[in-house]
């Protein structure tokens, strides 16, 4: 039957040429699906006489077998070269050299905090933590800074609003570490409540504080450490102990001046503003951080007794120590997180 092999023929050839399992199924279609050339010809038999029927079945089905087979083999070539194009996709040069982890490190700052944490717990200090979203209360309120003080303005402070756009009900980014303090004394007091003696406060709270404030010395964010040692008869003179002794290990270093200059903070009586020269090079006078013995206002709203307890409290930029200690001159690089710059001190 020239026709069947006709047929057959064409099969082959559409299946060879069909690339992928679709393709592949839709030629399937054309020959053996329900309206395919081979079914229609089987259908046909019905009508003709027995004899011929047997006849001509037998060479149908001959033909049909050969094209199932065809498409059998097909469909196993295409998973095949699937499978090989897959694999040599997916190939691993295990014989590559590694390529080696990047090691990272510590921004200088980080570095710089680290250093400082490090110092003052040889001293004793414990390292103490609080919210940065802060509110007006700690952040200025406990803190014996009233409401007409100028840091509580919206220019310089970062306030938060409602879904609705307005103000959020005091609460702010906190412009300092100060509040850390207000936290840390209102717990002390509770947890050593009933007890006859209360034990000494001595902590350092390293963290972020913001301001809206953008030059090259001033970051709208920025890094303070606060300290408070609260004990009996903690003086000035422990104040200038602690930190005369923290400078020179944190700059490695004896020629250097430290100057206590009389200053105020709503939050210290006295206050002073502290700063150091290195008796090397300009020796000029650098403001590193404030400090003064805190304000017995403070220390009762907390809930200790300032005739009994007296005590000492500072904050220090640590990024204007790190830029002292690395020699750079422009706050803002530290913030800005380009690699060139921040490589150098790995
Ligand atoms: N909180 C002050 C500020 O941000 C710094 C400061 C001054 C902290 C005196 C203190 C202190 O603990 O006693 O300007």
């Amino acid at each position: 039957m020239q026709n069947l092999e006709s047929i057959v023929r064409a099969a082959k050839t559409a299946f060879a040429t069909a690339l992928d399992p679709d393709a592949l199924e839709q030629a399937k279609a054309r020959y053996l699906g329900k309206s395919g050339q081979i079914t229609v010809l089987l259908k046909e038999l019905g009508k003709l006489a027995a004899e011929e029927k047997r006849k001509v079945g037998a060479a149908i089905n001959q033909a049909k077998a050969a094209v199932e087979t065809a498409l059998a083999e097909r469909r196993e070539a295409i998973r095949q070269a699937e499978l090989s194009a897959r694999l040599a996709e997916e190939a691993l040069d295990v014989t590559l050299p590694g390529r080696g982890e990047a090691q990272g490190g510590l921004h200088p700052v980080t570095r710089t905090l680290e250093r400082i944490e490090q110092l003052f717990a040889s001293l004793g200090f414990a390292v103490a933590d609080g919210p940065e979203i802060e509110t007006d209360f700690y952040n200025f309120t406990a803190l014996n800074t009233p409401e007409d003080h100028p840091a509580r303005s919206m220019h310089d402070t970062f306030y938060l609003l409602d879904e609705d756009g307005r103000l959020a009900k005091g609460l702010l980014l906190r412009t300092h570490t100060s509040p850390i303090q207000a936290r840390y004394m209102q717990a002390h007091v509770a947890k050593y409540a009933g007890q006859e003696t209360m034990p000494e406060i001595r902590i350092i709270a390293p963290g972020r504080v913001y301001r809206v404030d953008s030059d090259a010395t001033h970051s709208p964010m920025f890094h303070q450490v606060e300290g408070l040692w609260v004990g009996e008869n903690v003086s000035f003179a422990d104040l200038k102990g602690v930190i005369a002794d923290f400078l020179r290990r944190f700059f490695e270093t004896d020629d250097l001046k430290v100057r206590f200059r009389p200053s105020f903070f709503p939050f210290t009586e006295p206050s002073a503003e502290i700063d150091v020269a290195f008796t090397h090079g300009t020796q000029q006078w650098l403001e590193i951080a404030g400090c003064g013995m805190v304000h017995p206002n403070v220390l009762s709203r907390a809930g200790i007794d300032p005739e009994k307890h007296t005590g000492f409290a500072f904050g220090f930029g640590p990024d204007r120590l790190a830029m002292l200690r690395y020699g750079v001159d422009d706050l803002r690089l530290f913030f800005e997180g380009d690699l060139r710059f921040l490589r150098q001190f790995v």
